[in-house]
This record gives structure tokens, sequence and C-alpha cells, in this order.
């Protein structure tokens, strides 16, 4: 077996509260491979974004260790090269065009000019934004905003992309357009995805693996591979089995984060 891009070994966060440490994460062990799409999914509050975000090195683990490429995290030189993210809030700069927007980046890694311009320029074409390259991100939609935070991650070039239910905020359609226009371009150009999300539909049209999560503490209850064709049909019975187990899987979860959300601390 090939060396996996990510290796999150029994990884425990904890973070101090009034009542005393709280553990968003335990004992969570999982091995990303190359060029794969892997979803995070589970209730509110049962640890993704802190796993995300962990991977991203912007969250550091209380115990446990985390390899990239077989390396430890820490060890890993210029990080922002190899891993970008982009976040549910499309943490855009309000006063640069889409085209400066996507390019930012690029000047800080100090690419040429030229060469910083025709990359943001295929991605902004790839994600079908070039005829509003001068616009301010206030004078988009809040999908053509997701987009542009997804152009400018992939013009970074790196081999993994983390992803924070970017397309939560987008109303139903715009969603799924956005979600086919995901999986075609991560076909094309074959970044490891690691992507969170609420949707159970949403994780089993893009993932090849699907990390059912736990709360209280946040935990891997089980790690689902999609056996689907792509494109994948939403409504094939196979795809309604595949919502129908990771359903029942993540009920009794939210049911049981909610009962604990409910006891009087
Ligand atoms: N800085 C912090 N201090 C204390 N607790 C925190 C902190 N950050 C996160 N938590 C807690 O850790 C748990 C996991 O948080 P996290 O944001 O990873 O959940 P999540 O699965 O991403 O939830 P959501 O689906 O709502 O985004 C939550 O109970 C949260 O309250
Ligand atoms: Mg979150």
């Amino acid at each position: 077996m090939e060396q996996p891009v990510i290796e999150v070994n029994r990884a425990n966060v904890t973070f101090p509260t009034n009542n005393g440490p709280f553990t968003a994460l335990s004992d969570v062990s999982l091995q990303i491979q190359k060029g794969e799409f892997v979803c995070l999914l589970g209730p509110s509050g049962c640890g993704k974004s802190t796993l995300l975000f962990s991977v991203g090195k912007q969250q550091k683990l209380t115990s446990g260790e985390i390899r990239f490429g077989g390396q430890p995290l820490h060890e890993v030189g210029a990080f922002h090269e190899k891993v970008s993210i982009v976040f549910q809030e499309h943490a855009l700069f309000p006063w640069l065009t889409v085209q400066d927007n996507i390019q930012f980046p690029l000047k800080v890694k100090k690419l040429p000019d030229k060469l910083a311009k025709e990359t943001a320029e295929h991605y902004m074409q790839m994600v079908g934004l070039s005829a509003f390259r001068d616009r301010k991100p206030s004078q988009l939609s809040g999908g053509m905003k997701q987009r542009v935070g997804i152009a400018r991650a992939l013009a970074m070039e790196t081999e993994v992309i983390l992803m924070d239910e970017p397309f939560g905020a987008l109303d139903a359609q715009t969603r799924s357009a956005l979600q086919e226009e995901l999986i075609a371009i991560w076909q094309k150009e074959r970044r490891t995805i690691l992507f969170v999300t609420h949707g159970i539909d949403e994780a089993v049209f893009l993932a090849d693996r699907i990390v059912v999560m736990k709360a209280n503490p946040g935990k891997i209850k089980e790690i689902v591979p999609v056996e689907l064709p792509r494109p994948r049909d939403t409504t094939s019975t196979e795809f309604v089995e595949y919502e129908r187990r990771i359903k029942s899987l993540l009920h009794y979860e939210i049911m049981s984060a909610q009962r604990a959300g409910e006891r009087p601390a």
C-alpha cells in the first residue's frame, strides 16, 4: 500500500472550559491516500472542524500525532504550499476583485506576476467566473463567493485541500451545482480532499469514504467506503441505500448528542 498523504494517529484534543477540560476529539485515527476524497460527517459538535484544523496545523493536538507524507506535521516545511483551506464563510478580501482574490496568495507565494495571472485565469475559468473577474465580493451571490474561495484554494496547487462545510450556507440548487463542479474538477486535477459536511446526501455524492463521527467525546464511529460509479445518480436505489445506512448510523448519534446537551450542567 502506498504511503498515505495524511495519517492521524490516536489524536486527542482537549479544551479547557469553565467546567473543566472538554474532550473534543478522542482517540481518532485515520489514514488518507493521495487523490482520495474523504468526507467527515457527524452531528454538530462532534469535532469535525477540530479534526480538519488539526490536519491543517491550525489546531494543536493534546496527544497523538499527525503525519503528512510520512513526516510529523511540525517538520513539514512550507506547509502552506502543501495544504490549502476553504472555509464555510468564504474568507475573501472585500476590497479585492474576484481576480485579485484568487491571485493574492500566489503573490504571497512570490510567483512571478505573469504566472500568477495565468494560474488565476485558469482556475477562474474552471469555476466559471471569468465574466465576473472585476467584481468585488459584495457584488457576488453566495454561490459565486464560494466559487472564488474554491478557485483560490485550487490556484494554490497544493496536494491537499481541506474544506469546512464550503456549501453549507447555499440553497439546494446552487449546492448541487457546485458539488458536481467540484467532482468534475477533482477528477481532472486529482487533489486529495478532506471535506466536512452535515449533509448525508452531500457525503454520499462526493466521497470515496465517509468518516462518520459521534459526539461527546468526538470519535470516529465508522468509516464507510462509497462504492458507487461516478458521476453518481442520486436517485438510484444504491445511492438511496447508502443514504439510509448512514442516516441510521447518525440517527442514534444525533439523538444522544441532544440528550447530552439537555442534561443540566
Ligand atoms: N476553543 C474551544 N474551547 C472550548 N471548546 C471548544 C473550542 N473549540 C471547539 N470546542 C468544542 O469542541 C467540540 C467540537 O467542536 P467542532 O467545532 O470541532 O465541532 P463540529 O463537529 O465542527 O461542529 P459543527 O458541525 O457545529 O461545525 C464542540 O463541543 C465545541 O464546543
Ligand atoms: Mg464545524
